[in-house]
């Protein structure tokens, strides 16, 4: 950075880091990697810790969330924030065209439309005052909301100002057409993809589970404490322009939606133009498969004139403007029957009660299995075994049961109750004050070691590809392991002995395990599954204190000064450090040669740089190193790396399974390396 005042070296990072948000989470096509993000974002920090006075509200390092709330203050919208009118089929379609029509001066004038995703989420309405967030609030009663600024602060999808700095070019006049105050509504949701593992480790730490997605954003953002939203990957499409003043905005739906693009605000992907009427029909029957390979959950499609002066104009009938309507899907729910409930074990030792169905197809998949949360759940809803038992499926999540069909009943019924003891070690079980949950207590149980194996050895940890689930209960049944370090002492005559492992599977298996070895402190720490830290926390206990023994000489109160460390996980985190087992088990880990401390890779001036000047991105499965690995190899080596294969992208290092980033380059003639190439390139 130049020799320019703090103010405007922050200024600078502000705007660059801005930039690259909005890379990431509006346009899903970042340009600099993970690392390179991570050094600005820590200049930032760093100058901002300089200089206290210059830190905003609006500044990016702010979206950690803010001090705790005691109450929500309600807020009037400056204009009723609207709901639609329902229909579920294409004839429902031509009706509401035809109501339409009467009031037009010619019914059958051609009219275009947009098609948008029914993103079933939280409403948001968020305000901006010469170019600033400045409140973002719920819908409550459509007339009054509740204000919750600071959470959706917190949300990095959403822009702290307009345009954001990177795209004030690419407006046409922006000074003069930008509305000095704007009213942007859209919707916030909980990606699909992040649930299923937030709502495990929400069950394993002994909280209840979240329902479902919507749920469990709106949980997110009526929090008082939005550091609490800071730790949750709430992100945000928006979709309307509710109120402006002191500038105009496009007078199409379609333009708006660009517009809002333009300003930096994050719309659906999955927005469609459509002509006519036809194309509006013919969209909804495409959207019904299409509603399953989304990243967020919709329960219908949302069909808006283009023309929004013409739409205005027609009005509302109640609540429900008539320039719009939902076309509904048909619900993915179906009723089957309850045939009885298996208990599964996780790591940690919550037993999660799981609803074994009666086999049902439901939106194309065969259900068998539904997840009935926990038990306090299953009383709340008084679901019994044998009961008829409705059972919905969305995207990605795991069926749930919504409740029973009590009138189908006919005094058959078992009332479910909790389980006593471990359906696997018969140790009794016992419940936290304060949980949902109850635990086997066991740390000898062999279902919990056979869970905890499996975590260790999962992708976001010790990430040891040819070890999976069924390995794990066989060593454990054939005395292999009794803990998780036992796979470091494994040897190849005992496992040539196992029925079904080869010489090449035996290798293999071997192979995995030492490579593991080599994976930083941060993997190891979120591998030995301590509750509340997963791979954002363990990344932020070793950043900050450099290794694994520190972190076990450190005290709850030390922990607790490090930024995004609550007290909970301090003292989870202390305690785990402190039992005796523990310590038995880490030193056995240290003894096979696992990494305890950060590597410290400095830059030496003396390493070559062949790779100078060279942009790679990195798909796939590679032979020997797992992508963090490649990336730091190549990075030592003078290059970049990158996450999405564009014209500037120099090289494309491929492995096993490589997929979308494949075919790009391919289409964009990016030459493509495998490892052996990629190695070569390193020595000459
Ligand atoms: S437009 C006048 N567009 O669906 C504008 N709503 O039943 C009315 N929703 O509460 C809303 N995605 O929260 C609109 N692309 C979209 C939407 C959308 C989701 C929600 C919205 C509203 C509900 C209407």
């Amino acid at each position: 950075m130049n020799a320019s005042s703090p103010a405007e070296q922050i200024k600078q990072l502000r705007d660059q880091i801005n930039y690259h948000l909005y890379r990431y989470h509006v346009l899903d096509a970042p340009v600099i990697s993970d690392a390179e993000y991570d050094a600005l974002y820590n200049e930032l920090k760093a100058l901002e810790q300089a200089h206290p006075d210059l830190v905003t509200a609006d500044s990016p390092t702010q979206r950690a969330g803010a001090q705790p709330l005691d109450a929500f203050t309600k807020v009037t919208h400056p204009a009723p924030i609207l709901s639609l009118a329902n229909v579920f089929d294409a004839e429902g379609l031509v009706g509401w065209r035809a109501r339409i029509g009467r009031l037009l001066p010619d019914p059958d004038a051609h009219l275009d439309y947009v098609v948008e995703p029914k993103i079933d989420g939280l409403t948001v309405v968020l305000t901006y005052e010469n170019g600033r967030f400045t409140q973002g609030a719920t819908r409550g009663n459509g007339e009054i909301g509740e204000d919750i600024t600071p959470n959706l602060r917190t949300l990095r999808a959403l822009p702290q100002r307009i345009p954001i700095a990177a795209l004030q070019s690419e407006i046409p006049n922006p000074k003069s057409k930008i509305p000095s105050y704007l009213v942007v509504r859209g919707e916030a949701f909980f990606p699909l993809d992040k649930f299923e593992a937030f709502n495990l480790a929400r069950m394993e730490a002994g909280e209840a589970a979240y329902m479902n997605p919507r749920n469990a954003a709106s949980g997110s953002l009526r929090q008082l404490d939005s550091s609490i939203t800071a730790a949750r990957p709430l992100t945000l499409f928006c979709y309307d322009i509710v109120a402006w003043s002191g500038g105009d905005v496009p007078g199409t739906q379609w333009e708006r939606l660009q517009y809002l693009r333009d300003l930096g605000f994050p719309t659906s992907p999955d927005n469609e133009y459509c002509p006519n009427l036809d194309a509006v029909a013919e969209a909804y029957g495409r959207w019904d498969t299409k509603r399953n390979n989304l990243n967020y959950e919709v329960d219908g499609i949302v069909v808006k004139i283009n023309d929004r002066a013409l739409a205005d104009s027609l009005g509302f009938v109640g609540k429900d403007p008539r320039g719009a309507l939902a076309m509904k899907f048909p619900a993915q729910e179906k009723t089957t029957k309850l045939l009885e409930v298996a208990v599964n074990v996780g790591r940690t030792g919550v037993l999660a009660p799981n609803a074994v169905l009666e086999p049902v197809e439901i939106g194309g998949v065969i259900v068998r299995n539904a997840t009935l949360h926990n038990y306090d759940e299953i009383a709340r809803k008084d679901i019994r075994v044998g009961d008829t038992v409705i059972v919905k499926r969305a995207g990605e999540v795991i069926p749930y049961i919504i409740g029973p069909v009590t009138d189908l009943r006919d005094g058959s019924e078992q009332p479910i109750t909790p389980p006593e003891r471990c359906p696997f070690c018969d140790a009794p079980v016992t419940q936290v004050p304060g949980e949902v949950a109850i635990y086997c207590d066991n740390p000898a149980c062999p279902e919990q070691l056979v869970r905890r194996v499996e975590y260790f050895v999962s992708r976001g940890a010790m990430d040891i590809d040819s070890f999976g689930a069924q390995t794990a209960v066989l060593l454990y049944q054939q005395g292999l392991i009794h803990d998780v370090a036992d796979i470091y002492y494994l040897k190849k005559e005992d496992l040539l002995a196992l029925e079904g492992f080869k010489d090449k599977k035996v290798d293999n298996l071997l192979a995995g395990v030492e490579a593991s070895k080599a994976r930083p402190p941060e993997r190891l720490l979120t591998a030995l599954g301590i509750r509340f830290v997963g791979n954002v926390v363990a990344g932020l206990l070793i950043g900050q204190l450099g290794g694994i023994d520190e972190l076990a000489a450190a005290s709850a109160e030390q922990l607790q000064e490090i930024e995004g460390i609550g007290p909970q996980t301090a003292v989870s985190v202390t305690d785990w450090f402190a039992d005796e087992r523990n310590q038995h088990l880490l030193e056995k880990l240290r003894a096979a040669g696992l990494q305890f401390a950060v590597k410290k890779t400095a830059v030496d001036d003396s390493t070559p740089q062949p790779l100078a000047g060279l942009t790679f991105v990195i798909t796939g499965t590679l032979p020997s190193l797992s992508r963090d690995e490649a990336r730091a190899l190549i990075e030592q080596h003078g290059g970049k790396v990158t996450g999405s294969v564009s014209g500037n992208t120099s090289y494309l290092l491929a492995g096993e399974k490589a997929g979308s980033k494949l075919t790009k380059a391919q289409q964009l003639n990016v030459p493509i390396l495998d490892e052996a190439a990629l190695r070569q390139m390193l020595t000459g």
